[in-house]
């Protein structure tokens, strides 16, 4: 039987010295280089820490990253993304000023379950999580709403089978719904994130 593991989406945390910026274009930031007990590794940082982060950050900082880290089977690839990265505690007396501490929280990670057995594959499985991932993408999400495969939801003949953050179960969800299901489950996210202003995790002084 086929088992369909396209990606798993864990937390990690994380502590590393900050060798440098990670640039794009040559001006859109996209992550950090750290050096961490297990060597060099690059972070990529979530959309709302990017457009704020200080970049006068001095190297050699010693900075707790916490994030998902993301395992891409087909591609045998992992992500690191950082949803907040602090100065760690050994460095967090000699450079209080690191932290803003009128920061807000990040936005707290949802999660969407989907049934990835073969019964629901078979049955439009994959392409309902491939229409997840770019909704999420196309409305801003990605960053606040994961979709997590799990074994089998027991309502295999109406596959597929998924269960949104609210606890709400859909059978016999196909691609073509995605949308509208975002979008009911999402919306006040989606109207938030067209408005939302960043404030900087490292504060610009
Ligand atoms: S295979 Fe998806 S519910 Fe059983």
């Amino acid at each position: 039987m086929h088992i369909y593991t396209q990606t798993e989406v864990t937390e990690f945390c994380m502590e590393g010295r900050f060798l440098d910026f990670v640039i794009k274009d040559g001006y859109k930031l996209k992550g950090l280089l750290l050096s961490t007990s297990e060597g060099e590794c690059y972070v990529k940082l979530a959309k709302h820490l990017r457009s704020t982060f200080d970049l006068r950050l001095p190297k050699g900082t010693w900075l707790q990253v916490v994030g998902t880290k993301q395992h891409d089977f087909k591609k045998d690839k992992l992500t690191l993304k950082a949803e907040r990265v602090m100065a760690a505690r050994e460095e967090m007396s000699k450079q209080p000023a690191l932290q803003n501490q009128n920061q807000p929280k990040p936005a707290k990670t949802q999660t969407i379950l989907v049934c990835q057995k073969s019964d629901c594959m078979k049955r439009g499985g994959k392409a309902l999580c491939q229409a997840l991932e770019s909704e999420l993408r196309n409305n801003g999400l990605e960053d606040n709403v994961i979709i997590k495969g799990t074994g089998c939801m027991k309502n295999c003949k109406a596959g597929p089978n998924l269960l949104m953050p609210d606890k709400t179960r859909y059978s016999k969800i196909q691609a073509a719904q995605v949308p509208a299901l975002i979008d009911k489950h999402f919306g006040s996210e989606i109207q938030e994130q067209s408005k939302n202003v960043a404030v900087p995790q490292f504060a610009k002084v």
